[in-house]
């Protein structure tokens, strides 16, 4: 079976086609990150207009780059939740009118689903059950997973996801948007110890975070000293990063214990964080990841994650359906386990 993927649910036009038997077979992004980044942030409206504008054009990219023609899919899946809504609708007006047209299953995607699997797509693959620690722009969530769809949230972000706090803090520091990755490369030249930063919820029991204090430890950092220099922002990126990491190292660590389990799967664009992956590996027994291309917003995750879902049995009625705000918990479970 060859699924085209389709995912629009933020501000990343992604396309992929995902076959059973070879793989992920192509895999193209547009990133509106430049367009967004003299607002300081994603505008919503500029993000569905310019998914209108590249996701036909992907498509047909897409197709090119496998040697496909239309004729030669089977299935399409696209991203409905969650996300920005206007972005999103025309990901799934595309995906479902698109396999509606050629006669094909469609399936809609949850994107942390997505962003859960992705790691599954690499040569070693966790073994169920294992604990997902989920880290993107929206979301900062430890989930302990039985079975594709068989999800159980242990904890879960109070306030600010870790990405968002990524990017609130970059910006503080003068930093372009999306400011993850920006922060991380500028904490590289910082001298660490010079300035610590709470690692907050870390010092009571339980798995849930709270990331907004850090972004407010940042500031007064940031205005305690006259006249900022390059090494100076650089000592602050680095007390940061180095918070977000220990903190979210420490929770995992906690997690696996409570669940009385080995695996870690780590997922969502703040998983392309070296700092972090390091920190993991030492810390824990067993940690699982994706290619930093396949931890941010993708079109090979939801594929992919449309493939086992399709496979399995599921495809969606001729609804356009997309959902703002959707519980991992919600979805249906999948009795499959991937091994190819
Ligand atoms: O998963 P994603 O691409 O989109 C959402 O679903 O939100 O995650 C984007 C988030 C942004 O906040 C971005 O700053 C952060 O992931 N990010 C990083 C890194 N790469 C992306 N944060 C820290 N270090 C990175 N290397
Ligand atoms: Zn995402």
């Amino acid at each position: 079976m060859r699924v085209l993927g389709i995912e629009t649910s933020c501000d990343e036009t992604g396309v992929a086609v995902f076959d059973s038997d070879k793989g992920l077979i192509a895999d193209a992004i547009y990133s509106q990150a430049e367009m967004h980044s003299r607002f300081g942030g994603v505008v919503p409206e500029l993000a569905s207009r310019d998914h209108i504008r590249k996701t036909l054009p992907l498509i047909g990219e897409v197709l090119a780059l496998a040697n496909l023609e239309t004729k030669d899919l089977d299935a399409v899946a696209y991203t409905s939740g969650p996300g920005l809504v206007g972005a999103l609708m025309v990901g799934a007006t595309i995906g479902r009118t698109f396999a509606w047209a050629r006669g094909l299953p469609a399936i809609a995607v949850h994107h942390m689903e997505g962003h859960l699997l992705a790691p599954l797509l690499s040569e070693t693959k966790p073994s169920l059950p294992f604990v997902a620690l989920l880290v993107s722009g929206g979301h900062t969530q430890l989930v302990r997973v039985d079975a594709i769809g068989r999800y159980t949230l242990m904890g879960e972000s109070l306030d600010d996801a870790a990405g968002e706090a990524f990017d609130k803090t970059a910006k503080l520091l003068g930093l372009g948007y999306p400011g993850g990755p920006a922060l991380a490369a500028l904490a590289e030249s910082g001298q660490p110890g010079r300035f610590t930063f709470p690692k907050p919820m870390t010092d009571r029991p339980g798995l849930d975070f709270s990331f907004s204090g850090l972004k407010t430890a940042a500031m007064t950092t940031i205005r305690s000293i006259e006249n900022l220099t390059e090494s100076d922002r650089a000592d602050i990126a680095s007390a940061f990063e180095e918070a977000v990491v220990e903190t979210l190292t420490i929770k995992c660590t906690r997690a696996l214990a409570e669940a009385k389990l080995s695996e870690l799967v780590i997922a969502g664009g703040v998983a392309a964080n070296q700092r972090l992956r390091q920190r993991l590996e030492e810390s824990v027994e067993h940690v699982f990841y994706a290619p930093p291309s396949l931890c941010t917003d993708n079109g090979a995750m939801i594929a992919f994650a449309g493939h086992e879902r399709l496979r399995a049995g599921f495809s969606e009625p001729l609804v356009i359906r997309t959902q703002a705000r959707w519980s991992m918990e919600d979805l249906p479970e999948v009795n499959i386990f991937p091994n190819h």
